[in-house]
């Protein structure tokens, strides 16, 4: 079997318990699902019920608990941390609320930083950053600081970092979370459009019901189970 037959992403029994000494938190129960190659899935439910920390296992950031998380086929809780951070390098592009951009890179210099990572010759990672950044719409804020963009465009930056090493698997965590409607509609636009008509994998945790209008599939997360997973049948689609 190629890896094109296998899911992207497969959750096994996930369990994740966060142990705090006296106090321990089970944060996760069992989860069970799969991602196949191409879709484009939302994760809704309420602040608390484990959304992060279901992306966080899936981004391979963390470790569950209980149960594993196939990436490819690929048994991760087989692999070091080292394997771990190479895979995640190579294969999953993140997105946050909170941009988590370098303050003292530029845009273009935090583009550059997983390629860096991974080993691309100075040349190429600054031509592939200036390419990604023109696609983003913004060729003209390549040396300005993070401090120096919009929200919009730090979030732009971000997808820009997180196209870098053109992964199969793109996860973004509340990436409109801390934007205001109309900047939150043009990077959820971006984002809709990445997964278009292609490999890409678009896995996207939010509160935000125009997100969810986009996905594919919308898969509710409540008290650290999963509730529901369905087709969107009223799907907004972008166009180009
Ligand atoms: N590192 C941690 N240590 C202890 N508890 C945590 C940690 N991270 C999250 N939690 C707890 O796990 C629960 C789920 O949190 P989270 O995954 O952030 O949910 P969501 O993203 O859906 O708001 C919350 O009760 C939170 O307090
Ligand atoms: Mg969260």
């Amino acid at each position: 079997m190629s890896s094109v037959d296998r899911p992207v992403i497969q959750l096994v029994g996930v369990g994740k318990t966060y142990d705090m000494g006296e106090v321990k938190a089970e944060v996760l129960h069992g989860i069970d699902f799969s991602v196949d190659r191409g879709e484009f899935v939302a994760i809704v439910g309420a602040s608390g019920s484990g959304k992060s920390t279901l992306l966080q296992i899936m981004g391979l950031l963390d470790r569950p608990t209980k149960g594993k998380v196939l990436i490819n086929g690929i048994d991760s809780s087989k692999m070091s941390d080292d394997e771990l951070a190479d895979m995640r390098g190579r294969n999953i592009g993140f997105v946050f609320q909170f941009f988590n951009l370098y303050p003292t890179l530029s845009a273009r210099g935090n583009v550059e930083l997983p390629m860096m990572i991974q080993g691309m010759p100075s040349g190429e990672r600054t031509r592939r950053a200036r390419e990604i950044l023109r696609s983003v719409g913004l060729s003209d804020k390549e040396e300005n600081m993070p401090s120096q963009l919009s929200g919009g465009q730090k979030q732009r930056v971000s997808i820009a970092r997180a196209l870098a090493m053109e992964p199969a698997l793109i996860l973004a965590d509340e990436p409109t979370g801390n934007l205001d409607s109309k900047t939150g509609q043009e990077v959820i636009d971006m984002i809709a459009r990445l997964g278009k008509g292609g490999n890409r994998t678009i896995l996207v945790i939010t509160h935000d019901r125009h997100i969810a209008e986009h996905a594919e599939r919308i898969v509710e997360i409540k008290d650290g189970r999963v509730i529901s997973d369905r087709k969107n049948k009223n799907r907004r689609v972008v166009e180009r």
